[in-house]
């Protein structure tokens, strides 16, 4: 078999002197290896089936194959006997008022032998309705991206056409890499006072619906969160924290389309977030904090004149400064620690202790010579 297909592959060129038994062979082998090629490629299709698609709730009409009509078949779905309300008319089976349930292989045998005829993938689904589109800049003023959503499902595959105008024109549309409802567009130019129109069309084997919006550039424009946000606290100074963040890394040239920034923090045991709005500062230094408790911080980003406010970037936590100990009860649970620290699993001891020993045995180990010196003051 595998040199059959060599020969055929390599065209073997007609030796000068016409040594017509090895072009025979491979005329012969080609031949053989046609017919082996059509007849796996109709097995495959009898396993695999034809694909028939329809409607969710309609009465259903399967054809065996193109058999005349007063040949008689039977039919088995999934391999079993077709136990569905149904009817047959010669080589059709008729399937009333389908719905999910119906969906299978069904084949078709035909009378007396039973050589199999056909076989049908019945796949039920419904044709697509409207869709769900929003659309938005990231990255202005390059471009925008739309992406999609069905909002009832159709069960059978489906695609989708993008058309976009804008000034009577249609524009370039690029599809995502890496989603499927989702695709990419330039801005033909900035600040433009026209709308732009993004037509999105899902089709599949029932039927097809188109969904349309308008909207103006300036509507869409929502940057990327904030990245790389950090919160540290301000050694000395138990109320203030330092915030820093940098810039969306996806917002293009923030020299010509500089962003804002909101800043919101809270302590985490309470419910109530304080905000800060800034404009064009990657940095905020929040001095109304509570000593010793630990914060949560977040930043969102604006463009200055348009669009509006990104997500939140993702929460970061912080506790401000915390003074040193001075000799209480507090801190006398912890002695033994100092003095034999194997004593106690690191991984459990501060978290699951009395918040004020935890703080202590946090701050312990940070300041362990000092405390020592201190220590032995006190008990001097
Ligand atoms: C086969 O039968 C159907 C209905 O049972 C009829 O409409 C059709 O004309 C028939 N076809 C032939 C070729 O007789
Ligand atoms: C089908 O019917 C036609 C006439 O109605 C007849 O000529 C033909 O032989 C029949 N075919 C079979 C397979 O019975
Ligand atoms: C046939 O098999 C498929 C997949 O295994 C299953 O989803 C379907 O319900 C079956 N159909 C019937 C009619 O039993
Ligand atoms: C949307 O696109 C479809 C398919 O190209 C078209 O039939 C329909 O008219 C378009 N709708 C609008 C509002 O342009």
């Amino acid at each position: 078999m595998n040199d059959c297909l060599a020969l055929c592959a390599t065209h073997t060129p007609t030796p000068p002197n016409g040594h017509w038994m090895a072009n025979l062979v491979t005329s012969l082998c080609c031949v053989v290896l046609a017919a082996v090629v059509v007849a796996y490629a109709q097995r495959r299709s009898q396993l695999v089936g034809r694909n028939q698609y329809e409607k969710m709730g309609s009465d259903v009409t399967m054809q065996c194959g193109s058999l005349d009509n007063n040949t008689s078949v039977t039919w088995k779905v999934n391999g079993t006997d077709v136990k569905a309300q149904h009817k047959l008319e010669g080589p059709r089976l008729v399937l009333t008022k389908v719905d999910s349930s119906h969906n299978g292989l069904y084949s078709c045998f035909q009378n007396p032998h039973g050589e199999r005829r056909d076989s049908i993938n019945l796949r039920i689904g419904i044709p697509p309705q409207e869709l769900a589109i929003t659309c938005r800049s990231n990255t202005y003023p390059k471009g925008f991206y739309c992406t999609w959503q069905q909002l009832h499902p159709t069960f059978i595959p489906t695609t989708f056409e993008v058309d976009v105008q804008h000034n009577q024109r249609s524009l370039e549309v690029q599809e995502d890499r890496f989603h499927k409802n989702r695709c990419h567009v330039r801005f033909p130019e900035v600040f433009s006072i026209f709308p732009y129109q993004v037509n999105v069309t899902a089709v599949n084997a029932l039927g097809k619906a188109s969904t349309t919006i308008l909207f103006e550039e300036s509507n869409i424009v929502k940057p990327d969160p904030p990245e790389n946000v950090k919160a540290i606290p301000v050694r000395n100074n138990p109320r203030r924290l330092e915030v820093s963040w940098n810039s969306p890394s996806t917002w293009p040239d923030i020299n010509s389309f500089p962003l804002k920034y909101f800043l919101r923090y809270r302590p985490l045991i309470r419910d109530q977030w304080q905000h800060v709005e800034l404009s064009d500062s990657t940095s905020h230094t929040i001095t109304d904090a509570y000593a010793g408790k630990e914060y949560i911080i977040q930043v969102a980003a604006k463009d200055t004149e348009i669009g509006t406010w990104s997500d939140w970037s993702v929460a970061v936590h912080a506790t401000t400064w915390i003074e040193e100990i001075t000799c209480t009860t507090e801190v006398e649970p912890v002695i033994p620690a100092e003095t034999s620290p194997s004593s106690i699993p690191s991984s459990k001891a501060p978290q699951k202790a009395e918040p004020p020993v935890g703080r202590a045995a946090r701050v312990l180990t940070f300041f362990s010579p000092l405390l020592l010196g201190m220590l032995l003051l006190c008990f001097m």
